[in-house]
């Protein structure tokens, strides 16, 4: 049995989580991987926090940097979030030849691409699988079980906060502002929650997704990004009138050029589609290779155990390369893919909500602006609940680019027809 030193820096939802299962799974850990861990030190911001934890033989520091410094220490977690202190943390261990784990999606997407090159150099593992999708392994699913696949598309639902609001708006009709309170107070909101709603987090994911599924590391201002604090709910009962929910989807998609388009984006998805059916802070991801076809991956997304569940694992990996076993790298390069498509060039339906003037002659202007941009509409919808002068109107187009779809709106507001702005969502249809 090989005992491993480690050190953790933070030691809130995710951190706790994971003192207190390495401490309950200790003899499962022991006799499935043949290791064993001793937390010696936990660095946090304030020591005098009363929490709910025994931690009686672990030292408790203010400065996460004296664990990268500490010659006995073999495994640091950085379990802190930010971007500075983190990175500091990271480098300043992987530099003296420790194994690092990380379940911090905003620092990989930041500098990934470096923190990696370092971790090559320095001979050490860093792992990362807690950063995406809490407890499902989808990037053990990316890095092995689909190695044999180029990966043609991901479409995830990988951020637990976003998807508990949703879900909760959806089905009891509950408010925006206390579903966000209520997911803070679980636990699964950032420190700073408009990371989680305005996408920002979504975003980093999807980066990190994008390096394993496709070997480059995707710069943070070529992915478009657009959270959930604007949809209305008058958008959800219509989704549904529809035969649609609204989900924010991290898409990742491969095109015969070899270029990748990735987005964040509310999304309007068949209620049939297996995704439209993950509620609460449930996360899921389908992805399809071009050998296997389409799989799916479904689990708790974050929080505390289920997050702990992710970075235990990747202290057993870290420990396995440390005492001489082979690890896969994390996310090597390859030539297939190395160009993202602007989000421009991208396609898409488009679900349209207008506020119209009720009159004759309205739809035909709004279509002709339609037909002008080479867009199709599929449907065409006029709830009759509030009758007015203004009136809500509601399209559904055929798939379109974006750029054409973006000059028809654009067109389309300035219409003396049209009233205010116009509230538009992706249409995803997942076809083959
Ligand atoms: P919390 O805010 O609950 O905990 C952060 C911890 O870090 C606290 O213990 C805090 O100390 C400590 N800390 C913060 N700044 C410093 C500092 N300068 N020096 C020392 N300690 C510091 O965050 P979470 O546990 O929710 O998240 C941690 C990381 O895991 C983040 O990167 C997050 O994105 C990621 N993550 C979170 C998930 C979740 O469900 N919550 C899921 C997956 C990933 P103190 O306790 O004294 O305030
Ligand atoms: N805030 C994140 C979420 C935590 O809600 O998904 C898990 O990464």
């Amino acid at each position: 049995m090989e005992k491993f030193k480690v050190g953790i820096a933070g030691l809130g939802v995710v951190g706790s989580g994971v003192v207190r299962n390495v401490r309950s799974q200790a003899d499962l850990l022991a006799s499935r991987s043949g290791c064993a861990f001793d937390i010696t030190t936990i660095a946090v911001k304030d020591p005098s926090k009363s929490r709910d934890l025994d931690t009686t033989g672990i030292q408790i520091i203010t400065d996460p940097l004296q664990i990268a410094r500490d010659p006995e220490i073999q495994i640091v977690v950085e379990l802190m979030g930010g971007t500075g202190l983190a990175r500091e943390l990271v480098c300043e261990s992987l530099r003296n030849g420790k194994a690092v784990v990380t379940a911090n999606k905003a620092l990989l997407a930041e500098c990934g691409e470096e923190l990696l090159a370092l971790a090559a150099s320095s001979r050490k593992p860093l792992c990362f699988e807690a950063s995406v999708a809490g407890g499902i392994p989808i990037l053990k699913a990316l890095r092995e079980g689909l190695i044999a696949n180029r990966i043609l598309s991901l479409h995830g639902i990988i951020n637990g906060t976003c998807n508990y609001i949703l879900s909760q708006i959806a089905q009891t009709g509950a408010s925006y502002a206390d579903s966000l309170a209520e997911a803070q107070k679980l636990g699964f909101a950032e420190a700073d929650p408009t990371l989680d709603v305005e996408g920002y987090d979504a975003m980093h994911k999807t980066i990190v997704l994008a390096a394993l599924a496709y070997g480059f590391w995707i710069p943070q201002n070529l992915v478009r990004v657009e959270g959930i604090s604007r949809l209305q709910n008058e958008d959800f009962s219509y989704a549904k009138m529809l035969g649609y929910t609204i989900k924010l989807l991290g898409t990742i998609r491969s095109h015969d050029d070899g270029a990748v388009e990735a987005h964040v984006s509310p999304t309007f998805i068949p209620r049939s589609h297996v995704l439209a059916s993950v509620g609460g802070s449930f996360n899921a991801l389908s992805v399809r290779g071009d050998v296997v076809g389409d799989t799916l991956y479904y689990g708790r997304g974050a929080g505390s155990n289920p997050t702990a569940s992710a970075v235990i694992s990747d202290m057993v990996e870290a420990a396995l390369a440390l005492s001489g076993g082979v690890a896969l790298r994390p996310c090597a390069t390859h030539s297939l893919y190395a160009k993202v498509r602007p989000f421009d060039e991208t396609s898409s339906a488009y679900y349209t909500r207008l506020s119209v003037l009720d009159q004759p002659g309205t739809l035909a202007k709004i279509s002709a602006v339609f037909a002008e941009h080479n867009i199709g509409i599929s449907s065409v919808f006029q709830p009759k609940e509030h009758p007015g002068d203004f009136v809500s109107l509601i399209l559904l187009s055929d798939r379109a680019l974006e750029r054409d779809y973006r000059g028809a709106i654009a067109t389309i507001e300035r219409l003396p027809v049209v009233s205010g702005s116009a509230a538009a969502v992706r249409v995803e249809e997942f076809e083959s």
